[in-house]
């Protein structure tokens, strides 16, 4: 696999997937792409990764990416909607990853502490993340994986984060390893 991983935070899924990098041999993150300055840009620098810093999503990028031979969008922590025509080129092959269990507590507006907050406050029992497929629609392509998370009743939004980060972290570019060797299907 050849891999782009989006940006527009911390860069904390960053370090799980140069992991998994090291240790395979067919998965290499040939850029990461920001929609912005942030700690994912400083964090990819450090780890000697090409950064591009973009706010169009456009022909330019499109040649950028096949330039480097990119197959596969990882979004991780990316903020912006991709517009309807960039998606229609890599079809079936970006991803992201929601910090909770699809379809509860997705769509506009659903990001970050926001989702962790929504969780606590209507008392959940568990929570999670999913993998999904990425299309138009935000939060509703085919979702490709799920792990639950429990939640204790002495939980707060900010434990509830930090334990969905804490597993999220190793199992998403698992996940996507798994997606391009064939051993985690897509659902139809
Ligand atoms: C992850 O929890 C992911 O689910 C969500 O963004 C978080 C990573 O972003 N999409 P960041 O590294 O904390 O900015």
């Amino acid at each position: 696999m050849k891999l782009a991983i989006f940006v527009s935070g911390s860069g904390s899924l960053l370090p799980g997937f140069f992991k998994v990098e090291k240790e395979s041999s067919d998965f290499t993150i040939e850029c990461v792409v920001a929609n912005r300055q942030c700690g994912g840009v400083e964090l990819a620098q450090a780890a000697g990764k090409e950064v591009l810093v973009v706010n169009q999503f456009d022909e330019q990028l499109l040649n950028y990416l096949a330039d480097h031979m990119v197959d596969t969008i990882c979004l991780a922590g990316f903020l912006q909607i991709l517009p309807a025509n960039f998606v229609k080129n890599f079809p079936g092959k970006i991803y992201n990853t929601h910090p909770a269990l699809l379809p509860a507590f997705g769509g506009k507006g659903m990001y970050g502490a926001k989702v962790h907050q929504a969780v606590a406050e209507a008392g959940a029992q568990e929570t999670g993340f999913t993998v999904h497929e990425v299309t138009e629609n935000i939060d509703e392509g085919p979702i490709v994986f799920q792990k639950t998370v429990p939640i204790l009743p002495t939980d707060d939004w900010k434990t509830i984060e930090i334990n969905v980060k804490n597993i999220e972290k190793d199992f998403y570019p698992l996940v996507i390893k798994g997606l391009g060797e064939g051993k985690i299907m897509q659902t139809p």
